[in-house]
């Protein structure tokens, strides 16, 4: 299994609540959490404030914040589409994989997408990351804000209900979907780091730190292929090799965008 590099924590406050939240840190697999001592203060950082949690890299600070799938959620909900839920064409009650979790923006739309009856179970290779997003879900619900506008206040509240429904597990996509049994999810989800290798957006830039980087093994669409009822989606580059070296039909759309969504249906 893929080992990290130490990440430093640091307490800014002694509250019972920051204390219970690094205890529960501390308990997460496969974290390398290092110790302060001087000489290796070049460390990236896990910062842990009344405010939030950072993960801290250089001078770059990520905190967990669901602003793009506010974004697109707000979008849904005054009419508009969304190309990874057109896509995943995922309904009430439906089971998710979502195979490369990252910061979570799509686990969370899909959660949205499935509904209180419906699950996601979301996998990251890096354990770090997979902390780091399971406890801003733990604690999403003292992100939300009074918004003024309704359909922002909306949307918080409706991914606030969606959080719950996400479980994040540490590990790799391909051991797990090996380890469950065919046909026992509805859809399976492939956003893989690739693509960023080429053009690194800043707000990647965070991510880029602890996220693995391969290209998707074809062994690993095979086996989504095997477990999902419904269909596998993959989000890459526009015109990207790899929906045709995968196997994927690209769907239309997305005129401007620079990403498109292949499915393979199955
Ligand atoms: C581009 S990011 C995903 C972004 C995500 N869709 C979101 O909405 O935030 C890809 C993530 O997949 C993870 N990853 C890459 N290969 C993986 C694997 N084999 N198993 C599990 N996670 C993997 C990377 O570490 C990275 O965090």
């Amino acid at each position: 299994m893929y080992k990290e590099k130490p990440v430093l924590i640091k307490l800014m406050h002694a509250d019972p609540e920051l204390q219970k939240r690094l205890a529960w840190f501390h308990q997460q697999p496969g974290c390398n959490w290092g110790i302060a001592r001087s000489g290796v203060e070049d460390l990236p950082e896990l910062t842990m404030t009344r405010q939030g949690v950072f993960l801290t890299n250089g001078a770059k600070q990520l905190p967990f914040h669901p602003s793009m799938a506010l974004i697109r959620l707000m979008n849904l909900l005054s009419g508009r589409s969304d190309r990874y839920l057109e896509a995943a064409q995922l309904k009430a009650g439906d089971s998710l994989i979502d195979a490369t979790l990252g910061l979570g923006t799509e686990a969370l739309l899909g959660a949205w997408a499935v509904g209180d009856q419906g699950r996601v179970l979301a996998l990251e290779q890096s354990p770090i990351l997979a902390a780091f997003v399971q406890d801003g879900l733990n604690h999403f619900t003292e992100l939300v804000p009074k918004a003024k506008n309704i359909t922002k206040q909306a949307a918080w509240n409706a991914l606030a209900r969606a959080s719950g429904r996400i479980e994040v597990r540490w590990g790799e996509h391909l051991s797990y979907l090996k380890s469950i049994p065919s046909r026992s999810v509805d859809v399976v989800y492939f956003d893989p780091m690739f693509r960023y290798t080429c053009k690194q957006s800043d707000s990647m830039l965070p991510l880029h730190r602890w996220s693995d980087h391969k290209s998707l093994d074809h062994e690993a669409i095979l086996e989504a292929c095997r477990v999902a009822r419904n269909r596998v989606v993959l989000k890459e580059r526009k015109n990207s090799s790899e929906f045709r070296r995968l196997g994927f039909d690209i769907l239309r759309g997305g005129q401007y965008s620079s990403v498109d969504y292949g499915v393979i249906l199955v």
